[in-house]
């Protein structure tokens, strides 16, 4: 997968220009130009462009400023969407800031960009929406003159392309019907290069790292737990996205109550699970349950890394002066796992929470500060064998309205 690019007509010749036969574009889609004057139709045609690439792509520059719509694109497509930092095309190519001092300098000051001078007229006309009073028997030309009677510069934007100046004639002759004085001004497509090398860094970060990151819905309804894997490593960076992953969940006051001890070692490991193959006799002659007879935990020395939470019960926010209180430094322990499976599956690894050991022990095993709690193990690798399918009754049961 490549990226993909949508860029106005106006700016093809310049994003053309950055991009030539570069293999990591695999898509790009010219769209009609002057659809901003009706912005509504603009973001439209847009949205069902960037939808259209969703699955082709791993990432979409558009060749657009603001255009009067761009900051209304939804937020939920699955794929990042770039797009350079400036009101409109003649922002992208003066930057923001020389635009708006052009401007200031002489306020009738009618830009003339590559794209923009190529089509005549007809750009004046459309941009000032006078292309359809003709067929009411107006003259467009005369109004055109009307509407532009306080204008007084043509401002030129070169862009070091290679045959900048051949449009020069033509803004030359669109300046002297309006009697606007033309001069010339360097811009540049340093912009729409930036943009693009954004998108194309996100890109490679994804093939490099990830090989493209699953959308959360699949990753949620996709995980499952594994209790197999095979002995290869999980890789340092997937890992530390894991581990990321885990900080970003919520907890009580942002209290953060979580510290995270990764256990990779044969040793810690085998362990880790003699612990655990203890509490399992414990629990079978405790509880009776037949199923624990069967129940193996050599996943704990075979995945290849064993993510301790270590959660601080000080850290538990408002609820621990409520009843059933200093359960909130749990639940965020809880939702740093969750959000570390769900991560772990994105990046195509397996996982498992697993709880049942003594906490007292295996803070020792650890050496765990006493007064923190190893709350969970999360084991992680890459699943060997299919994991078996777990259902869910529908949803409907689970729900009450009040309402
Ligand atoms: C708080 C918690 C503790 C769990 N502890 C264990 C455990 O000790 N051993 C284990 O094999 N699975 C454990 N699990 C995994 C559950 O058995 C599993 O999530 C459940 O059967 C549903 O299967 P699924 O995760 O594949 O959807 C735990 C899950 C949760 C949420």
């Amino acid at each position: 997968m490549g990226i993909g690019i949508i860029t106005c007509q106006v700016l093809e010749k310049e994003i053309k220009s950055l991009i030539r036969d570069n293999p990591e574009v695999s898509h790009f889609v010219v769209m009609e130009w002057g659809l901003h004057v009706q912005p509504d139709r603009l973001l439209a045609a847009v949205s069902d462009q960037i939808r259209k690439m969703e699955d082709q792509v791993e990432s979409v520059v558009l060749g657009y400023g603001r255009c009067q719509a761009m900051d209304r694109l939804p937020a939920n497509f699955k794929i990042p969407v770039f797009r350079p930092p400036a009101e409109d095309c003649l922002g992208v190519l003066l930057g923001q800031e020389r635009y708006e001092q052009e401007i200031r300098k002489e306020a009738g000051t009618w830009f003339f960009s590559r794209g923009w001078t190529e089509m005549g007229m007809d750009f004046i006309f459309h941009e000032l929406q006078v292309n359809r009073l003709a067929e009411k028997g107006l003259d467009p030309l005369k109004i055109a003159h009307r509407m532009l009677k306080d204008f007084t510069r043509g401002l030129y934007i070169e862009t070091g392309l290679e045959d900048d100046l051949r449009l020069w004639p033509k803004a030359l002759e669109i300046s002297r019907e309006f009697h606007l004085r033309l001069e010339r001004t360097t811009g540049s497509i340093s912009l729409l290069k930036q943009t693009i090398e954004e998108a194309l860094k996100e890109q490679n970060r994804h093939l490099k790292n990830f090989g493209g990151i699953m959308d959360l819905f699949t990753a949620i309804k996709e995980r499952r737990s594994c209790r197999s894997f095979s002995t290869e490593p999980v890789e340092e960076a997937t890992l530390e996205k894991i581990l990321e992953a885990a900080i970003w969940a919520p907890s009580p006051m942002n209290a953060q109550p979580w510290e995270f001890i990764v256990v990779t070692s044969q040793e810690g490991k085998e362990e880790i699970c003699a612990e655990a193959e203890r509490c399992r006799q414990w629990a079978l002659s405790t509880s009776g349950w037949k199923w624990l007879d069967k129940y193996r935990v050599d996943f704990l020395k075979t995945a290849p890394v064993l993510v301790v939470v270590v959660g601080d019960p000080k850290k538990t926010g408002v609820d621990q002066f409520l009843e059933d209180g200093s359960l909130g430094y749990q639940y965020a322990c809880a939702a740093a796992v969750q959000n570390m499976m769900l991560a772990a599956q994105a990046l195509g690894i397996g996982s498992l929470w697993y709880t049942l050991f003594d906490k007292n022990n295996l803070a020792q095993i650890l050496g765990i500060n006493p007064e923190k709690k190893p709350l969970s193990i999360v084991c992680l690798g890459k699943p060997s064998g299919d994991v078996p399918p777990v259902g869910r009754k529908p949803v409907q049961e689970k729900i009450a309205f009040f309402r």
